[in-house]
């Protein structure tokens, strides 16, 4: 297959329905669009990242904001979901640029940790791991969910509760 040309940018104020559009074709429902649209009403978004080809939405990379409770602290977080391409540009590299953009966006603004429900033989290789999310208690806790931790080590003692915002209850509903 010929290299693609594409680009990564910030979500823009009028690639909503762009946006919307890809979730479904690559999802093939509506469950992960909704999820997206009350992440954004209720404002848990983080970053929002769209992959483009001749300036089309083609893909879409969103992080919202997680907490991690434990004893007398609240730590800070992102979750990685959804994640999205278009099945017509599947497959040819897209998909990682955009994880891979999305985490350095995320260490560049001093994100420590990232968790993830998802494929292990797919986000392994971005450095996500069951190992680094083993010992937080989480509702979705099983062997799909990973995490990166960005800056060093997360320390042992600070494996709390990682709550997801709450529109994540909705899905799969
Ligand atoms: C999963 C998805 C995001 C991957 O994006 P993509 O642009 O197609 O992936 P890439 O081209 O970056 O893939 C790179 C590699 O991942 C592999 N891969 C792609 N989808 C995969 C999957 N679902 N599971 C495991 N590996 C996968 C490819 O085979 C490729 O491997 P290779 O480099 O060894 O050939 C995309 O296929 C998609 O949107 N799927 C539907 C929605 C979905 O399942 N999202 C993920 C929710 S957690």
């Amino acid at each position: 297959m010929s290299e693609l040309s594409f680009g990564i940018r910030d979500e823009m104020g009028d690639d909503g329905a762009a946006v919307d559009a890809v979730l479904v074709r690559a999802f093939g429902g509506r469950g992960e669009a909704e999820l997206v649209a009350a992440l954004r009403r209720e404002r848990h978004v983080a970053v929002s990242l769209v992959a483009t080809v001749d300036r089309a939405v083609v893909a879409h990379l969103l992080f919202s904001r997680l907490q991690i409770f434990r004893p007398g602290n609240v730590d800070a977080g992102l979750s990685l979901a959804p994640l999205a391409v278009d099945p017509a540009f599947q497959r040819r590299g897209i998909g990682s640029a955009l994880v891979r953009a999305g985490l350095d966006r995320a260490r560049a603004v001093g994100e420590r940790i990232v968790f993830v429900l998802g494929d292990p033989g797919y986000y392994g290789r971005f450095g996500f791991s069951a190992e680094a999310a083993m010992g937080f208690e989480c509702v979705y806790a099983c062997e799909a969910l990973q995490a990166i931790v960005l800056d060093g080590d997360w320390p042992g003692a600070a494996k709390g509760k990682v709550v997801y915002p709450p529109p994540f209850a909705a899905l799969g509903e």
